[in-house]
């Protein structure tokens, strides 16, 4: 029997020592759990130490069960009050044990939990910081967020409460049975039958509950990447009078969530009240059959005392089991997403071990590439292109012509899909990733800025950049009037991405951060579109200058801007049509002749702009 009951409590703590063993087959679903050891190990010692406190406590427990006998037994029915004493001492002691274990443990556990969920936040946080930029077209960052925080902390209530919570329930049940079985073996055979019956119910509405709980946080991250989303561009939502409709799809979405809720739960309340309602069954059972015995002298009523205190705490024990398997669950799901995230690896390999020595050409060697989400309409195609050191190369062509796709292949957000990129004559993939990126100073189509003040965000690229060369870089963006002219200069407060700033303003801040980063080889996407004419004139002039000392590639729509380049490279549909200065593609480049004629007027061919001599009347 004492195999029996070993048997018994032997599955029922599978689920918990799930994540240290490997798992039993029927157990499989919690097989994402196993992977947080490693999260575990480091705090090993804090591990042992609140494994030791929780056995202690729950020994304790078991003990009060004796303390129970000995109050009956001794201290109420003794004619003699030092039984009493004796058994109020004894209790007395039980307890100062069990809150000082309790108190031990609950600290540990906590802790371990708290401890273990920051560290998977950061360890997340670390390996998707370098994954390629792509994997967050199809992966929200919303989601990506809530997997953040609220998976953490469903894993930090698995490892601060749950688990401490099952293994004392496992240790409490395995415990109360044996010593049932010690106490009255007929009685205990009661309670055995009522036991492995609730096994069932739980297996189904388990697996039940786990599905549903990872439909759950799924649709949860949804809501919130909605909402974040019409936050950030509440200006068009107001705008085109979207509250009402923006409204309907965000409830829609929420009430999608609270369904999927409302099962989860459903199901759970089904699993506990299922367990609860057999156990008690087996309780009755027992308490009659007991009562019996009492009556008829078997047993004295110090030892039904007992008995029943064990019975309660087997059923206490096992019910708190059941619920705990639901969590168990639920954590496994987010586990599972979390490692998910963790395992991520860029598909941009950075293998290479190269170093890049400075003042090489790059070329572009037959290169085709399709964004991975369009693979059958290739943005780049049989694109050749050689810049040598020092040289500044403009990059002109209708829109989606494939101009800011070769901005992303130099800096390897994306590998070509054939062809390759070379520096000098080392193909870019054999370069290791940081050394090639520090060369690289962007300004994107897409000014992008941090919260944070204006130094911060000119100060970016460079690790820590003197007061005065962060106020060189904004006057040569020709920022720094504008930023003086704030009430908090250089410590202005930017607000989210930059939203207290004009456009022309977010563009120099993103030029003086590219400026500061003294690169050498310098992007330019689109970097003075914003501006007027007359700031875009005062930051050419500095470009001139920052241009003579490094490779440059402007992509540019407004012609002035490109004019006075060393070449300007013509592209449509993914190829290079033709190159030369101005005057030379003026004469013979149709697709340019067309680009020139609408910004210049169709007298382009004969005087040709420059911007070294004034300010250009042009816009597009
Ligand atoms: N992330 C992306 N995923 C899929 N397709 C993309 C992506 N980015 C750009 N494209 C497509 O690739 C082609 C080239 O885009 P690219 O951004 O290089 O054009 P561009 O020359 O810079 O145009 P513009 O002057 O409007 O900025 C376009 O057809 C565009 O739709
Ligand atoms: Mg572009």
């Amino acid at each position: 029997m004492t195999e029996a009951s070993q048997a018994t409590a032997a599955t029922e703590s599978d689920p918990v020592a799930a994540p240290g063993r490997p798992p039993p087959s029927r157990s499989k679903s919690l097989a994402p759990l196993r992977q947080l050891l490693g999260f575990l190990w480091p705090h090993k010692s804090r591990l042992i130490a609140a494994s030791i406190a929780l056995v202690f406590t729950a020994s304790a427990q078991l003990g009060l069960g004796y303390g129970v006998k000995v109050l009956i037994d001794e201290g109420f029915s003794g004619a003699d009050p030092s039984g009493l004493y004796k058994a109020v001492s004894l209790m007395l002691i039980i307890g100062l044990a069990m809150a000082i274990g309790a108190m031990i443990r609950f600290y540990l556990v906590s802790w371990l939990g708290e401890r273990v969920s920051a560290d998977l936040r950061s360890a997340v946080f670390n390996n998707l910081v370098h994954v390629q930029p792509s994997y967050f077209e199809t992966n929200h960052s919303g989601e990506i967020m809530s997997r953040l925080t609220t998976d953490t902390t469903l894993l930090q209530t698995l490892i601060g409460s749950s688990v401490s919570l099952a293994v004392r329930n496992a240790l409490t049940l395995t415990g109360a049975l044996t010593l049932m079985v010690i106490t009255n073996l007929k009685l205990s055979l009661v309670i055995l039958i009522a036991v492995p019956v609730t096994l069932l119910p739980i297996l189904i509405f388990g697996r039940r509950v786990r599905n549903l709980s990872n439909k759950s946080q799924q649709s949860i991250a949804e809501v919130g990447s909605h909402a974040g989303e019409i936050f950030q561009s509440i200006k068009v939502v107001q705008s085109f009078n979207r509250e009402a409709a923006e409204k309907a799809a965000f409830s829609h979405d929420v009430e999608q969530a609270f369904l999927v809720a409302r099962s989860r739960v459903f199901q759970r309340a089904l699993l506990t009240g299922f367990a609860i309602f057999l156990l008690m069954g087996g309780m009755v059972g027992m308490m009659w059959s007991g009562g019996v015995d009492v009556i008829e002298g078997r047993m004295t009523g110090g030892e039904l005392g007992a008995f029943v205190f064990y019975a309660v705490m087997v059923g206490t024990a096992f019910a708190t089991l059941s619920e705990v398997w639901g969590d168990l669950q639920r954590a496994a799901g987010a586990a599972e997403r979390l490692m998910e995230l963790l395992q991520e690896t860029s598909n941009i390999p950075d293998t290479g071990k190269i170093r890049p020595s400075p003042g090489k050409a790059l070329r572009f060697d037959n290169i085709a590439f399709a964004y991975p989400s369009r693979p059958e309409s290739p943005a780049l195609d049989g694109f050749d292109l050689i810049i040598a050191p020092g040289e500044s190369v403009a990059l002109v062509g209708p829109s989606g012509a494939g101009k800011s796709t070769v901005f992303e292949l130099i800096l390897r957000f994306y590998d070509p899909t054939t062809g390759a990129l070379y520096y000098g004559d080392t193909d870019l993939r054999d370069v290791p990733l940081l050394d090639w990126r520090a060369k690289i100073a962007l300004v994107p189509q897409q000014p992008t800025l941090f919260s944070g003040t204006i130094s911060s965000n000119i100060a970016y690229g460079v690790s820590d950049p003197t007061p005065g060369a962060v106020e060189r870089a904004a006057t040569m963006a020709h920022a720094h009037e504008f930023i003086a002219a704030l009430p908090e200069g250089y410590h202005s407060d930017l607000g989210a991405q930059g939203v207290r700033l004009s456009g022309g303003q977010r563009q120099r801040i993103a030029l003086a951060r590219a400026i500061l980063a003294d690169p050498e080889l310098l992007l330019l996407d689109e970097a003075t579109s914003a501006l007027d004419t007359d700031s875009e004139w005062h930051v050419q002039q500095a470009l001139a200058d920052i241009m003579r000392k490094r490779t440059t590639i402007i992509i540019a729509h407004r012609l002035s801007t490109v004019i006075n380049a060393d070449r300007i490279v013509v592209m449509d549909q993914g190829r290079v049509i033709d190159s030369g200065r101005h005057d030379a593609l003026i004469a013979r480049c149709e697709l340019y002749q067309r680009l020139a004629r609408l910004q210049f007027g169709p007298e382009a061919g004969l005087a040709t702009p420059s911007t070294n001599t004034a300010p250009l009347d042009v816009t597009d």
